[in-house]
């Protein structure tokens, strides 16, 4: 209380300084008591939270399993910030740092119910031993609870995800139609939980560019009757998700919700979106790695990632149309972080190339290589590898489950809840969706600054700059 106080009196001082229009200190305390957020606007994490999972693969069966070895005590909820963050509050000598989930509301690990849906029938039990990322013996211990979820039929069309077969799929007269079922079945499952989130965890779908079809709600909801290619079936879930008023978050590097409809929607209905694809692997040593070379100044010639992968997600990206929009997803990262146009002498020329090849016998176990060719005084030329053998679903569980605990608070704080697009969660993505005309923020630093001064923000505390000038004044 007394940091806002402090800061209000210096907003005073700002504003007379810049020559505005002169307040008393009441005003303006009464004005930013107005404006600024108070821990108090939340509304309580009450009740269970339905967690909605379109695609039931590899990334799902290791959340949801996760879940519930956490909840049982099996396991800690390694690589979850939600879970195991700390958050700093005040001065470094006030020494305050309580964990995230005690200084915001979130939902608690034993509020989370889960449904989803898939191409394939079965339940999770079996998904989870398809995708092989579990060990066998932790799964039979959670079999009975696996074994009840079941993924509802899926509003599915192969020409979007070429390799995969259906087997248990939505027939409708449109794709309204369909969307419309899976609204339905949303509803079903509002009457079963307090609140929802939803989250994409589906294939990858082939490359769409943004059309006119996208460009409007009123076009949207044309082409869906009229049956546009251009709407995927990841867009008929979001669309579904947004018009019951829940959030949406994309885990792929789909085009989903990064449209002007779709915001369009999401600002409307108060229903927030964050996306796209979870950042895991070789992008998220990407993003650390790019950053440091650029606050050296260090030159860049080229950067070859390639990756072994073979699991489904990997089968599906073998396929040229579908590889497409994950390349895309990887690529941008390195523009937006070393900004070629500002230092052309340093990122003027670089060779960025990143491939993904399906390998079988490794399944969901990547291995992720970089060979960064860099320069430093005078020209001269340095190398830096690195190997990352890595878990894929074991690192995108994490952040799938942060994504969805993060997501119900925002769809929870007015300050957020209209926005549309939740920039501060950007920490999660390789492609983060952002304003039109903004750039997105990639440096992974950042990003968690952005989320942590976010929470700060909500709960009304002072945001930390990271000035610190006034530990050294009297
Ligand atoms: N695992 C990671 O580290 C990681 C990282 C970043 C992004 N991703 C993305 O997350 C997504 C899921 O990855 P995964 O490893 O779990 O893949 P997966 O292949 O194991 O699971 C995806 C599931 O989605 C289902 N599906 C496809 N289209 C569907 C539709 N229209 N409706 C319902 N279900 C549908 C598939 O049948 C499959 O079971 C992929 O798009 C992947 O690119 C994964």
């Amino acid at each position: 209380m007394l940091r806002n106080r402090e800061r209000c009196f210096r907003l005073v001082l700002k504003a007379t300084w810049f020559g505005a229009l002169p307040m008393s200190i009441e005003e303006k305390q009464m004005e930013q008591a107005a404006t600024q957020p108070k821990a108090t606007d939340i509304a309580p994490a009450k009740g269970k939270l339905g967690v909605m999972m379109p695609g039931m693969g590899a990334v799902a069966t290791t959340m949801i399993a996760g879940v519930e070895a956490v909840r049982r005590g099996m396991a800690k909820p390694v690589g979850s910030m939600a879970e195991m963050g700390t958050i700093r509050l005040g001065k470094r000598t006030e020494d305050h740092s309580p964990l995230i989930k005690d200084f915001v509301p979130l939902a608690k690990l034993d509020d989370l119910v889960f449904t989803g849906w898939d191409i394939f029938g079965g339940n999770l039990f079996d998904a989870a031993k398809t995708a092989s990322v579990l060990d066998r013996d932790q799964l039979e211990e959670m079999r009975p609870f696996l074994e009840g979820i079941e993924p509802m039929p899926a509003a599915f069309d192969q020409r979007y995800v070429k390799r995969l077969d259906p087997k248990k799929i939505k027939t409708g007269k449109n794709k309204c139609d369909l969307a419309n079922q899976i609204r339905n079945d949303i509803a079903e499952f509002k009457s079963k939980t307090d609140r929802q989130v939803m989250i994409w965890t589906g294939s990858t779908e082939i490359f769409l560019k943004e059309k006119a079809v996208h460009q409007t709600l009123a076009a949207f909801e044309k082409g869906l009757v009229e049956d546009d290619e251009d709407i995927a079936p990841s867009m008929l879930y979001a669309w579904a998700c947004l018009k019951e008023g829940v959030p949406f978050i994309n885990g792929a590097p789909n085009l989903t919700c990064d449209i002007p409809a779709l915001r369009e929607l999401s600002k409307q209905a108060g229903a927030p979106i964050a996306g796209k694809d979870f950042k895991t692997g070789q992008t998220f040593m990407k993003t650390v790695l790019a950053p440091a070379l650029k606050v050296r100044y260090l030159g860049l010639n080229g950067w070859y990632s390639t990756n072994i992968l073979g699991n489904r997600d990997g089968e599906v990206l073998d396929d040229p149309d579908n590889f497409k929009t994950k390349e895309e997803s990887k690529l941008g990262v390195l523009e937006y972080i070393l900004q070629p146009d500002k230092h052309p002498d340093l990122y003027g020329d670089i060779f960025h190339k990143v491939r993904i090849n399906y390998y079988p016998p490794r399944g969901d176990n990547k291995e992720g290589w970089d060979n960064i060719d860099i320069f430093g005084w005078m020209g001269y030329p340095m190398q830096l590898k690195v190997d990352f053998l890595c878990r894929d679903s074991i690192l995108a569980a994490p952040l799938a489950l942060d994504l969805c605990l993060f997501m119900d608070l925002a769809a929870r704080t007015p300050s957020l809840k209209h926005l549309g697009i939740q920039e501060w969660l950007s920490f999660y993505f390789k492609a983060p969706d952002a304003a039109p005309g903004i750039h997105p923020e990639h440096d992974l630093f950042i990003q968690s600054m952005k989320l942590k001064n976010t929470l700060r923000h909500v709960m009304g505390e002072d945001l930390i700059t990271h000035l610190g000038l006034e530990y050294y004044s009297e």
